[in-house]
């Protein structure tokens, strides 16, 4: 089989599909005054047509897909897609990164479908905190909705949350109450700096050396990396039955691990959440005929994934906020 790689010596067995890049949250990092709609924009991708793109990207070594935003589950027909996702081969993870709004009523029907793996954003365990960043109180809701999950056996359960300097960066006894019983990894994400934040970015951006410090301090450590694992560092304590990971874009070496390429909601291959090129692979999608020629797309737009993103050079590229294009 032929498989994508890059001039790097990179592989992409990963493939993170934006469904929608609407959300109904406000995060304040993110979308701090909602999302507004482009009415002149195209619209989103077909079921057919991500039918046509997921076997494609399958017949050149995807392995994992990850289905995000926006907010994926705002899609009326999620529950088809995810089925359709699931019944191509070659596909062993099937996961989704939510906010987690329809996690109560509705995951069971995504894990009947298919699903087995989900990232749910959880920035504070503190009520109030956590509606003060999401702008909404749903909280225990969520919470909820990942007891229920974990209660049913789903697969794999993570939590995100982005650490933010001042908003959410006091809550370690808090989170580690949480992991003690619970089989769950949550990953603190260091805030990226986006086309839309950089007032945001300088006042809360924190960086992740002082949590892993204290973390070590608590006696967790570093675990082994599997070879696939992507860009976040683990961490585990034999007292504790979850795990914790950093996830830290701006350092060293964050780049070096990339395994993954992501498709927006209306299309576009982009080989770098922070680069500057978006590959529209849309025509390519109309007809089961156009495979072949889509295959050798995917397979030459490889060629120009650059090395690393450019953030330290304070270039965000085509990337307005994160709902833009599923982080
Ligand atoms: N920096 C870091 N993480 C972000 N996310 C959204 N915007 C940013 C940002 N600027 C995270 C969300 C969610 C995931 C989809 O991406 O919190 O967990
Ligand atoms: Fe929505 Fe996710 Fe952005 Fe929050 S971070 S506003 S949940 S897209």
């Amino acid at each position: 089989m032929t498989v994508l790689a890059d001039r790097f010596g990179r592989h992409f067995p990963y493939l993170r599909l934006s469904l929608i890049e609407a959300c109904n949250f406000s995060c304040s990092y993110c979308l701090p005054d909602g999302y507004k709609a482009d009415p002149d924009a195209p619209g989103l991708l077909r079921i057919d047509e991500i039918e046509r793109l997921l076997r494609a990207f399958a017949r050149v070594g995807l392995r994992k897909l990850r289905l995000t935003g926006g907010e994926p589950t705002l899609r009326r027909d999620l529950t088809a897609i995810i089925a359709t996702a699931a019944k191509i081969p070659g596909i062993q993870t099937l996961a989704m990164t939510t906010n987690g709004c329809l996690l109560r009523k509705r995951r069971a029907d995504w894990q009947a479908a298919g699903l087995n793996a989900l990232n749910v954003s959880v920035d504070s365990l503190d009520r109030q905190r956590f509606a003060a960043i999401t702008g909404h109180d749903r909280l225990p809701d969520i919470l909820a909705g990942i007891d229920e999950a974990l209660a049913d056996g789903f697969p794999v359960l993570k939590l995100n949350a982005v650490l933010l300097r001042g908003l959410n960066d006091e809550q370690m006894p808090a989170w580690l109450d949480y992991l003690r019983e619970r089989p769950i990894a949550v990953r603190f994400i260091e805030l990226m700096r986006t086309g839309t934040n950089l007032e945001y970015f300088q006042r809360h951006h924190l960086r992740a050396q002082g949590l892993e410090d204290d973390l070590q301090a608590r006696g967790w450590s570093l675990l082994p990396r599997a070879p696939a694992a992507g860009p976040a560092r683990e961490y585990g304590h034999p007292d504790y039955r979850g795990r914790i990971g950093i996830i830290a874009p701006y350092s060293r070496d964050f780049c070096a691990g990339c395994n993954r390429l992501r498709v927006t909601a209306r299309g576009d291959l982009r080989l770098c959440l922070f680069g500057n090129i978006g590959i529209p692979l849309r025509p390519q999608l109309q007809s089961d005929d156009d495979a072949d020629a889509l295959q050798a797309s995917l397979l030459s737009q490889l060629g120009l994934k650059a090395a690393g993103h450019g953030l330290h050079e304070g270039n965000t590229g085509l990337t307005p906020h994160l709902a833009s294009i599923g982080g």
